[in-house]
């Protein structure tokens, strides 16, 4: 018995279960006979609707294409290849005149996303694209509102060419543009606006290198040979500005600070050799930053960078440092010739040196003797009973012989007289060794005054021309920019 109502709760369990089901199925079945309301918009919408061609019923009627961008990006700025790469939402929005409804008749439904390969869009593409055309755009849903207004926006990658102007990098500012137009329409079949917010950057992204600084939207009308027909197109400008730190950091300071080094090698004695070795040295460094500059460079003989220009100033600056540093240790060496600094150019340097309060002992104090036939003469006339040098057979002798001579009085052996020539040779040798010092002496200091004229003169060079190029001749191209 107990067995009995088993079976029968087990059959009663069975049935109800599968009665539930076929509930669950039939309601089931009813809903997917049915269509939803979207459904039925879109298969409403999409009968006898035809992707190629425009959607006006009038054909003399013009599509509408208003054309925005949302900037998000600037990726790239290729100064080499002269492209721009850029990350937008490119906002077309048109009338489609074969997509209305009426909402009620959708519980309400005023806006459908589609699929934007069932329905007919602009060809709008980018005029001066730097890329082949496969991609074409991003397949986003388009939104359709019950009154045919259409707005597709597609998250695109553009890469366009850019005329980029590099004659103030780093201080450069780059336009460029990015034309946006219908390729096959004309303007009697698809015209294109600007959208009422033509530009928006609530989105943008900021870009380490470049720093933006607006966006215009321009709706031109071209006429091309081809045809008699306008073909409207919106070019947006973009207007960017280079950050100068890295390379004021890594180009400009290093640039500053060799030029300081070659205005060092100035102070080194003339004698030393260094000086020419610092200023290859110095050269070398050059060079290398000219590399580093150029790799970032297009390729163009079009335009010289202010930087280059600069590069190339302090270049010459230093090729001229080293020249000089030849000629004043030439200077410096003529002194080993025994060679007289001429009167006038003593005179010179007597000037120069009072005007860098510099001191030439030896020039100054040297005046007196290297002309001592005067002294002598001098002294002569001024002593009456004792000469302090006399004259023997028309030779110099030195006072000390002299005096010598004197105490031996009349009695004086061969043997002594050869001391003293021997003696007086020494002298005059000793005497003439001291000359020559004195006139290398005299020589290494006209070499010093030179080297500090030729210091002054490269302080002021080298601060004008860093001024006037990296300071005055950038602030130009400012007030050359506005006026465009
Ligand atoms: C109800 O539908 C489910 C699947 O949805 C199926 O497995 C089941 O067999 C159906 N039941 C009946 C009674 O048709
Ligand atoms: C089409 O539009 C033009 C200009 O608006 C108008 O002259 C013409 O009558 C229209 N054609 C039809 C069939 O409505
Ligand atoms: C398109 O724009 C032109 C000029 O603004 C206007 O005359 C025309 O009616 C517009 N067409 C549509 C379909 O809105």
């Amino acid at each position: 018995m107990a067995e009995m109502i088993a079976i029968l709760t087990f059959l009663f369990w069975i049935t109800a279960s599968v009665h539930a089901d076929s509930v669950i199925n039939k309601t089931n079945s009813r809903r997917l006979k049915s269509s939803t309301d979207e459904q039925r918009l879109y298969r409403y919408l999409m009968k006898n609707y035809d992707r190629n061609t425009r959607p006006v019923y009038n054909a003399s009627h013009a599509v509408n294409v208003s054309v925005g961008i949302s900037l998000t990006q600037i990726f790239d700025v290729d100064e080499r290849n002269q492209v721009i790469t850029t990350n937008i939402w490119l906002d077309q929005e048109w009338m489609d005149e074969k997509l209305i409804w009426d909402p009620d008749e959708y519980s309400g439904l005023s806006v459908l996303r589609v699929p934007c390969m069932s329905i007919w869009r602009p060809d709008i593409v980018l005029y001066n694209s730097a890329d082949d055309y496969k991609d074409g755009y991003m397949e986003a849903l388009a939104m359709v509102s019950n009154n045919g207004r259409v707005f597709w926006p597609p998250i695109v990658k553009l890469r366009s060419t850019c005329s980029i102007d590099i004659t103030y990098f780093p201080f450069d500012d780059q336009i460029c543009k990015l034309k946006m137009g219908s390729w096959a329409y004309d303007g009697t079949q698809v015209d294109v606006f600007r959208r009422a917010q033509p530009v928006d950057l609530s989105n943008f992204v900021g870009n380490g290198e470049w720093e933006l600084i607006g966006v215009r939207a321009v709706r031109n009308v071209v006429y091309y040979p081809c045809c008699n027909t306008p073909f409207p197109d919106v070019t947006f400008t973009i207007h960017i500005r280079r950050r100068t730190l890295y390379y004021t950091y890594n180009v400009i300071v290093p640039c500053i600070m060799l030029s300081i080094l070659t205005l060092a090698g100035f102070w080194m004695r003339p004698d030393s050799g260094e000086k020419v070795s610092l200023g290859l040295t110095v050269l070398l460094a050059f060079s290398v930053f000219m590399l580093l500059i150029a790799e970032n460079m297009p390729a163009t003989s079009s335009f010289v960078p202010l930087i280059g220009i600069y590069l190339t100033t302090t270049m010459s600056l230093t090729s001229l440092s080293v020249i000089l540093a030849v000629m004043t240790s030439n200077i410096n060496h003529r002194g080993l010739k025994e060679q007289h600094i001429p009167v006038w150019i003593k005179r010179l340097l007597l000037c120069l040196a009072k005007v860098f309060c510099m001191r030439l002992h030896f020039i100054e104090n040297g005046r007196d003797l290297v002309e001592p036939d005067k002294c002598m003469k001098q002294m002569d006339s001024n002593d009456s009973g004792y000469s302090l040098m006399g004259y023997e057979n028309g030779e110099i002798i030195h006072p000390v012989v002299n005096s010598l001579k004197r105490q031996d009085g009349v009695d004086r052996s061969d043997c002594m007289d050869e001391v003293l020539q021997k003696l007086q040779t020494l002298i005059t040798r000793e005497d003439e060794k001291d000359k020559n010092e004195l006139i290398i002496k005299q020589w290494t200091e006209a070499a010093e005054v030179l080297d500090r004229l030729l210091f002054w003169l490269f302080v002021i060079c080298t601060t004008f021309g860093s001024i006037i190029i990296l300071v005055i001749l950038p602030l130009f191209k400012s007030v050359h920019l506005e006026e465009t």
